[in-house]
């Protein structure tokens, strides 16, 4: 039986801080575009959920004065920063516990699409913003590369599956029904960044707990299914995903 994705993570966390930690540059482009977006809208109170290991954070100007993760995987929450800004809330991206309306941004990358209900935390996000407040969700779409790697290639070779429940077109409906004013809402490219091929291909292993193939049948499967694009570095995966921005 698939366990759920909370189980799941209790036993992938490990392999996934590995390599966030190994190759902390290789998602860049994704955090930087989003603290850009949390800059623009002059956010200082900022809450992200699922939070992982806080990545976030250090891409954050210094004009955010506090930074609150919403995780519950304990190996992630370790690894959470720690700064006097810096919060840690162990407690659901549906049940966040802070008091209504009382911060300037949510922010959501990779996460919903492990979310048993994601309208309940769209609806919770919309409970804890301020007025005028903003929510964006970065996550893969439906019928893209990303979404074929992970519920196609990652779910056959690794030992617990993925069967994520990606974004499409219609989510942003979702999230406006929250009485929340959709701001933006398309797929944009996010190149993940490496010095070399074995890199990429070991930080995708280990991000995605790739444990029933070797190094070169992952690199292989990356270039089928998701191809190289131009990047910062010599080797640049193309992932994408679908954002939405919406305001209270
Ligand atoms: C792919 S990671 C993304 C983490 C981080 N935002 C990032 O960009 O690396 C998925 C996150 O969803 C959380 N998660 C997965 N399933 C969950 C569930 N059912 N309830 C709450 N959190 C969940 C995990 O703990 C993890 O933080």
């Amino acid at each position: 039986m698939f366990d759920t994705y909370h189980d799941i993570f209790l036993r992938r966390a490990d392999s996934y801080q590995r390599a966030m930690k190994l190759y902390p540059e290789a998602r860049d482009a994704e955090f930087h575009i989003i603290a850009n977006i949390v800059s623009s809208n002059r956010s200082v109170k900022v809450c992200d959920a699922p939070a992982g290991g806080g990545y976030l954070r250090r891409y954050l100007s210094d004009s955010v004065t506090q930074y609150i993760a919403v995780e519950t995987t304990p190996e992630f929450i370790n690894h959470c920063p720690s700064g006097a800004s810096d919060t840690v809330l162990n407690c659901q991206p549906d049940a966040i516990d802070l008091p209504s309306e009382s911060v300037d941004h949510v922010v959501s990358i990779a996460g919903t699409h492990h979310l048993p209900d994601k309208c309940a935390f769209f609806a919770e996000a919309a409970r804890i913003l301020q007025p005028n407040g903003c929510i964006t969700i970065f996550d893969v779409e439906v019928g893209t590369g990303p979404a074929e790697f992970l519920n196609g290639f990652v779910d056959e070779h690794n030992s617990i599956g993925h069967k994520g429940d990606f974004l499409d077109s219609m989510t942003a409906l979702d999230v406006a029904a929250q009485g929340l004013t959709v701001e933006a809402n398309a797929v944009m490219p996010f190149p993940w960044s490496f010095d070399s091929e074995l890199d990429m291909g070991t930080f995708c292993a280990s991000l995605f707990g790739i444990d029933r193939a070797d190094i070169p049948t992952v690199i292989k499967s990356i270039d089928h299914i998701l191809g190289r694009c131009s990047g910062p570095k010599k080797v640049n995966l193309c992932w994408q995903m679908r954002q939405i921005t919406a305001r209270k």
